[in-house]
């Protein structure tokens, strides 16, 4: 394959900094997104020592409502276009809806539906024009439940999940794809930012980054829509499908809940 670009949010911690990893080894350069410069510095160093990688390093908070210009400036200014878009940037919040954040609780809907809309918005028209680009949105299997204690989050990931899907379908025969990778709890910083570390989702088996971006990469190369790894979380998304919701809305609370002792 040809040297192209992948631009990955979400670069300077785990999957996404996996996903750079992915593509650096396979040949692309990368446009590297998040708000913590020095993690993003020290990833490029890494990449261009292991593989040659040409990064272009932004820092940007994509809770703000600036960033989308502020990628398409930059990318456009480094002459730069994309050819894989990775939407992985997002964040969680354990608790009661009522007693949270509310600054927080919109921020989390501006960095994980928001800036993914419009990222997807400003890349994928020059993709259809060349006829060739991949978009990998990274949602969860927490897209396809209701989440009490984190119902803005799951929500959010239902937004992705359902948006990637329909995404997928219009753009069927042009050379685009669109893929919806939807992991299980995974050992990265998610869980210590959304304080559910403690929680009984956290409690069992973590996936690790590694499989996980892999997982979602290839899937992402095969044009497949919605792709969830592990065998576990696989089995869990086809019995969220049959049971009855008000037990699966109880099963998400139980598992958003403290851990027990
Ligand atoms: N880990 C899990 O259990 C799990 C399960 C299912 C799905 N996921 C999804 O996987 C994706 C990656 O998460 P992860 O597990 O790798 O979490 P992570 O280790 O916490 O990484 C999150 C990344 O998002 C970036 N980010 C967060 N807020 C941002 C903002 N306002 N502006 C720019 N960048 C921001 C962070 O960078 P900075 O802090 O440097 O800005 C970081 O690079 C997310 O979409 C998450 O919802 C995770």
């Amino acid at each position: 394959m040809a040297k192209q670009t992948a631009l990955v949010t979400g670069a300077s911690a785990g999957l996404g900094r996996e996903y750079a990893r992915l593509f650096a080894h396979d040949g692309h350069d990368l446009v590297l997104v998040a708000r913590r410069r020095e993690r993003l510095d020290e990833l490029s160093r890494e990449l261009a020592a292991a593989h040659g990688t040409t990064c272009l390093v932004i820092a940007v908070d994509l809770a703000a409502p600036s960033a989308g210009q502020q990628i398409a400036d930059q990318v456009q200014a480094a002459g730069r276009s994309i050819d894989f878009l990775v939407n992985n940037a997002a964040f969680g919040g354990r608790g009661a809806f009522a007693r949270s954040d509310r600054r927080r609780q919109l921020e989390m809907i501006d960095v994980n539906v928001r800036a993914l809309v419009e990222l997807t918005h400003r890349f994928l028209p020059a993709m259809l024009e060349r006829k060739q680009g991949r978009i990998l949105n990274i949602a969860s299997i927490a897209g396809f439940v209701p989440g009490p204690f984190m119902a803005t989050y799951y929500a959010s990931k239902a937004f992705v999940v359902s948006f990637t899907e329909a995404l997928a379908s219009e753009l069927h025969g042009t050379g685009v794809t669109a893929t919806a990778s939807c992991p299980g709890p995974t050992a990265t910083e998610f869980g210590d930012v959304a304080g559910s570390s403690g929680s009984n989702l956290f409690r069992r088996h973590l996936s690790d980054a590694v499989s996980v971006a892999r997982h979602g990469y290839r899937a992402m190369l095969a044009g497949t829509v919605v792709a969830i790894p592990g065998l576990q979380n696989k089995l869990s998304a086809q019995s969220i499908r049959i049971a009855p919701r008000a037990v699966v809305r109880a099963i998400a609370a139980g598992l958003n809940s403290d851990r027990r002792k």
